[in-house]
């Protein structure tokens, strides 16, 4: 890894350029390679303009659309003094701004300034820095630090909480969605240097775990559970949840007419759920091996299952955790304040009395006696506090919940908990539609995978099927190399090609077309390029390059790299740091996503006319021979690996698996 900005200056002034990068806080030209640019950039124009380095710096920005330039100066940003057509001012600057070795000369545009890297530097600075920075290259660890000039000391704490599924109850949309969307916010907390807690908080206590316990007295067989436990579990469950199913109806109609549900609530099969869990929250011995003993089957078949998503957890907490004398300390605290009501028998808060009318009332203790949802969260906040001194949490939940983690979040103020509450993130989502409609009755993780594989065989042979009736010769068939139809890769890619694609607000539909096309941002695209990727490696680096001696040991020979496809990808792999900032920032994985598409086109257009120019080489060509030496060789080596590590790094922070190693 590169040491130190000085040693950073060494290889630039190598280059050609001879001045030591100006002092900007705000830039990292050690993590990202861009700053190298900017920073050049912005000291060639404060030095012509007379005007502060900073403020030039944050004048650049990096270009959206390769096509037009790298990066664009907005020329306006720089403040210039005393001119009345900014335009001509920008025209006259390109004059005035000495040439650079990293630079063509700019172009005006309006009220910007385009720059495009220099061709011929580029690859000489950027393949060295990628390959040094190796598998960190795209990271930020000093984001992460807790004094950032301490680069030894402390690293933040995040506690990312997602999954969160309910024991008994479906493995539904929502529980997917937050697996997915959960993994990949504390993979991006790590590639910021921060230190990660994944914790899983299962639906594991409350009223349909005790109507559960209900229905096993009833429906229970040994037999059953033993043959299939998560099957059986839920039909255990939906048969309790049918029978009770009256005496909800009837507790609901006396809400509707505004009667008291008191009486209706103290019999039948709600007196014994409720009573069984008054049992488990007194600690009752029965009922607390009774919910142990289905937490353990129930996390017995997950684990698994998450395994095969790639999703691994730190901790299983869940809503058995939180102490009930936590519990107790706020409601003293909430009823010390006048906060708590009574009403009808529960404790409630009523936020309409706070300056939150959006907020409604929220139940915090119910007339049974025992605690709610609500009451176990916010408990488990100020528990996880204690034991775990984050500096943030973050709920990865659908956002149908959104009002539950408002209420979360305000009560703690009104618990005189700001500086807590100021430290919780709610980082939420959209639901899934439509989702494997035949399979309504039970679904766990596991047969949603299976699901998935069965879905992408399907799809992808069909696709195949119509490739091959439409194919010519000459079309690519290294793509599916090492690329098993119907595996857990193949099925995961499907899906994230569902789940990245938009924003995480958005919710989508259950779309098996989608899930194994080729086109728009697919994860199927991306883990075929990155195998296309590993076996183009191999061959390089087994065809001669050993042999002829000049494999490892050739220094490149950048010359090979001068084609319009290398430099785009060099350019494209100079701003994979930027991406990653920036997804960082808005825990949004989509941009990422389509980053990862557009590098992979961009290598597949390099190793299409990398192929195309082996091909023409065998017969009467326009490709010139004398490219292919060991050091060409080695200098196409060396641009693959590094398209291969920004492109498994990306693949990782998203959750896509690889699929050939
Ligand atoms: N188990 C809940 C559900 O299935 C999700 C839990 C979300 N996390 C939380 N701290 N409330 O809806």
């Amino acid at each position: 890894m590169m040491a130190s900005l000085t040693d950073l200056e060494g290889r630039l002034a190598g280059l050609g350029l001879d001045s030591p990068f100006p002092d900007v806080p705000a830039a990292n030209a050690l993590t990202k390679p861009i700053d190298i640019y900017r920073l050049h950039l912005a000291s060639l124009i404060a030095s012509t303009l007379e005007c502060d380095v900073a403020a030039a710096y944050e004048a650049i920005l990096t270009a959206t659309d390769l096509t037009l330039a790298d990066l664009a100066v907005v020329v306006p940003k720089l403040k210039p003094k005393d001119v009345k057509d900014i335009k001509e001012f920008a025209v006259e600057l390109v004059q005035k701004l000495p040439t650079s070795p990293l630079y063509a000369v700019p172009y005006p545009d309006g009220v910007q300034l385009r720059f495009f890297f220099s061709q011929k530097t580029l690859p000489l600075l950027m393949l060295p820095y990628i390959r040094e920075r190796g598998t960190t290259y795209g990271e930020d660890h000093a984001q992460g630090l807790r004094d950032p000039s301490n680069p030894e000391g402390e690293k933040k704490k995040v506690i990312v909480e997602f999954s969160s599924p309910n024991i008994p109850g479906e493995f539904n949309g929502t529980h997917l969605r937050s697996t997915i969307i959960g993994s990949f916010v504390a993979k991006m907390h790590e590639c910021m240097g921060w230190d990660v807690v994944r914790m899983n908080y299962l639906g594991d206590w409350g009223k349909d775990l005790a109507l559960f316990a209900i229905g096993w007295e009833k429906y229970g067989s040994e037999e059953a559970l033993e043959a299939d436990p998560l099957d059986h579990i839920m039909e255990v469950f939906h048969k309790i949840k049918a029978d009770f199913q009256p005496e909800m109806d009837a507790s609901k109609q006396a809400k509707n007419e505004n009667k008291s549900t008191a009486e209706i609530e103290s019999e039948g099969i709600f007196a014994q759920r409720d009573g069984f869990f008054k049992k488990l929250e007194d600690k009752d011995e029965y009922a607390l091996a009774f919910w142990k003993r289905f937490r353990d089957i129930a996390l017995a078949k997950l684990e698994p299952a998450y395994a095969r998503l790639g999703v691994t957890f730190d901790e299983y907490s869940g809503e058995s955790q939180p102490l009930q004398e936590t519990m107790t300390e706020i409601e003293a605290t909430l009823t010390a304040s006048g906060v708590l009501l009574e009403s009808d028998g529960s404790q409630i808060i009523n936020f309409e009395n706070h300056g939150n009318k959006g907020l409604g009332t929220v139940i915090v203790r119910a007339r049974t006696g025992s605690s709610t949802y609500f009451l176990r969260d916010l408990a488990a906040a100020v528990d996880r506090e204690k034991t775990h001194a984050f500096d943030k949490m973050i709920y990865v939940v659908a956002s149908k919940q959104n009002s539950h983690f408002q209420q979360i979040f305000k009560t703690l103020e009104l618990l005189g908990r700001e500086d807590l509450a100021v430290k919780l993130q709610h980082v939420n989502f959209g639901d899934i539609t439509g989702m494997a409609p035949h399979l309504k009755k039970t679904m766990s993780l596991g047969q949603m995978l299976d699901e998935c594989a069965e879905i992408m065989q399907a799809e992808e042979a069909k696709l195949e099927e119509d490739g091959s009736e439409k194919q010519g010769e000459g079309e690519d068939d290294t793509a599916a190399a090492n690329d098993e139809v119907g595996s857990d890769p193949a099925a995961v890619g499907g899906l994230l090609s569902l789940d990245l694609f938009g924003k995480r607000s958005h919710g989508y539909a259950f779309d098996k077309k989608r899930m194994a096309a080729e086109e728009g941002d697919s994860c199927r695209t991306i883990q075929r390029e990155y195998a296309n990727l590993v076996s183009v490696i191999a061959k390089l680096k087994g065809s001669g390059g050993d042999e002829t001696g000049g494999g490892e040991d050739a220094s490149p020979d950048h010359a090979v790299l001068q084609r319009d496809e290398s430099i785009d990808l060099l350019r494209m792999m100079a701003q994979y740091p930027d991406v990653t900032a920036a997804t960082f920032k808005s825990l949004e994985p989509h941009g990422l996503l389509s980053y990862l598409s557009r590098l992979v086109e961009a290598s597949a257009a390099e190793l299409d006319d990398d192929n195309a120019g082996d091909e023409d080489g065998a017969g009467p060509s326009s490709a010139a021979p004398e490219e292919d030496t060991a050091e060409s060789r080695k200098a196409k080596l060396v641009l693959y690996e590094s398209v291969k590590q920004v492109l498994g790094h990306g693949m990782n922070l998203l959750g896509i698996p690889l699929c050939d190693e």
